[in-house]
């Protein structure tokens, strides 16, 4: 009965939806100066993951609506979230985030409804013919509810074991009702919403390996069979263990060659500064020169809730300021500017516009333990108000104190706003300084964009 009440709700909102769309679209025809705008310059949405949590954090939903085109539930659609005790679906969470993205014109990932992971524990010890019944109506439940507003569903996600067997992965679908249960699974998913693309989603499938050329040859399989299936997601979830893979773009190629659309669904790169920016750089271009690639998203907002946020993975810092990545990846995009973070002084009209700065750096003192560094902040062509730059350091190194400027930390990133020396005149430069000591390595500091209002 509530499912029914809500679906009627939904539909009823269709019109304020379809009016958000054309303000957001109207807004990305003027300047490409966000992720969202860019990537629709290119044919593509860029997407972030979200938490219900944190809609009610004000510079969280202010980057969020400001910058992106598409939302993932981070957690909120899951089994356990929705399905908590068999039949009696919950979509509390989940209807907030949704509601949220139309309000703002956003379209929605749909993530995800056959997992081994998150499962509720009435799942696992289901009989295989009850299993079967029980999968199928969870499908049924979820889409149902949110029919006609998905515009991608990751039906099943991780069926393929790690390593190199690219044999699938042992669970309750698996043990109990074979490989067929994902074929089922897309059967029971494109009755369910016909509108909706329907995806394979997974990771460490980047690159051309075992595991990728499992879902590979499923999917090939699939196309010849008539199974129904549109795309197939690459979590894309990168660090040091496991780096952009050479052949990334290859491998999208490959997928896409199949007769797929494929997507970016999950993506985060540890690392700071200017090699986590050429990273991100690498992703965004390999995925722009596939044609079949329709949109990148993002495994959260800002560093401070990632699920890896000691890695610091993502485009935005724990204070929702822009890292070098953000520049690169808008940059990648094929947009220009940047908003400098909450606030968003960037939006046209704005005063402030046309303000920009650079920001340089050099060692004014050496000695074994440590050094003296300089960054010098230069107005653009026109008078500035403020400015920010990052300076990322070798993660040995720490800073012991700071001058004519005011930090804040995420990691080894640091943050430097003005202290008293905020406004130049067009062409006029400030400094500020700090005294960092080595811990071992004598490596310099990398300064990333200076972004100005
Ligand atoms: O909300 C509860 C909180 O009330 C409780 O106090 C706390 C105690 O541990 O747990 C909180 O829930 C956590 C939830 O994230 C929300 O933060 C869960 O423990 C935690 O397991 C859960 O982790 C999620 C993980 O999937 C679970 O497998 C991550 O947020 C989420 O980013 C991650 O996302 C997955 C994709 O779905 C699939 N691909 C891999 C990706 C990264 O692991």
């Amino acid at each position: 009965m509530s499912m029914i009440v809500r679906r009627l709700s939904r539909a009823a909102t269709a019109g304020l939806v379809a009016a958000a769309a054309l303000t957001a679209a109207a807004h990305s025809a003027e300047a490409a100066d966000t992720l969202g705008s860019a990537a629709a310059g290119q044919g593509r949405y860029f997407g972030t993951a979200v938490a219900a949590s944190h809609l009610g954090e004000s510079d969280y939903a202010a980057t969020l609506d400001r910058e992106f085109s598409s939302v993932t539930p981070e957690n909120e659609m899951k089994w356990d979230a929705t399905e908590p005790s068999r039949g009696s679906f919950t979509f509390t969470s989940a209807d907030r985030i949704v509601d949220h993205a139309q309000s703002q014109g956003m379209d929605v990932r749909g993530h995800t409804l056959v997992w081994h992971s998150q499962l509720p524990s009435w799942v696992s010890p289901l009989g295989a013919q009850d299993l079967r019944t029980a999968m199928n109506a969870h499908i049924n439940g979820l889409m149902g509810h949110y029919k006609g507003e998905i515009h991608s569903w990751d039906v099943v996600n991780e069926a393929f074991q790690d390593g190199g067997s690219g044999a699938r992965r042992s669970s309750p679908f698996q043990d109990k009702l074979g490989d067929g249960f994902i074929e089922e699974a897309f059967r029971t998913a494109r009755a369910a919403d016909p509108a909706a693309k329907l995806c394979y989603n997974d990771y460490n499938t980047d690159g051309v390996n075992a595991k990728s050329n499992a879902v590979y040859d499923m999917v090939k399989d699939f196309k010849s069979r008539g199974v129904p299936i549109d795309c197939v997601g690459f979590q894309s979830h990168f660090n040091s263990n496991s780096p952009v893979p050479s052949d990334y773009r290859h491998n999208l190629q490959r997928f896409a060659d199949l007769g797929v659309d494929v997507q970016i669904t999950e993506l985060d790169i540890e690392g700071s500064g200017s090699a986590q920016a050429a990273d991100y750089t690498k992703v965004v271009e390999a995925c722009l020169a596939v044609s079949r690639c329709t949109g990148m998203t993002v495994w959260g907002v800002t560093d401070k809730y990632s699920w890896r946020s000691g890695g610091t993975p993502l485009l935005f810092d724990g204070d929702y300021n822009e890292k070098p990545a953000y520049g690169a990846v808008l940059s990648a995009l094929g947009g220009s500017g940047g908003s400098g973070g909450p606030g968003d002084p960037g939006d046209p009209g704005d005063p402030g516009d046309g303000a920009s700065c650079t920001a340089t750096y050099t060692r004014t003192a050496d000695w074994s333990s440590g050094y003296n560094g300089q960054v010098t902040i230069t107005a653009g062509a026109e008078p500035i108000s403020s400015w920010t730059a990052t300076v990322t350091l070798p993660a040995q190194q720490s800073v012991s104190s700071l001058w004519n400027g005011t930090p804040t930390w995420s990691g080894n990133v640091m943050t430097v706003r003005p202290s008293w020396n905020g406004t130049l005149a067009a062409g006029a430069s400030t400094s500020f300084g700090f005294t960092a000591a080595k811990n071992g390595s004598d490596a310099a500091p990398t300064v990333g964009t200076c972004t100005a209002s």
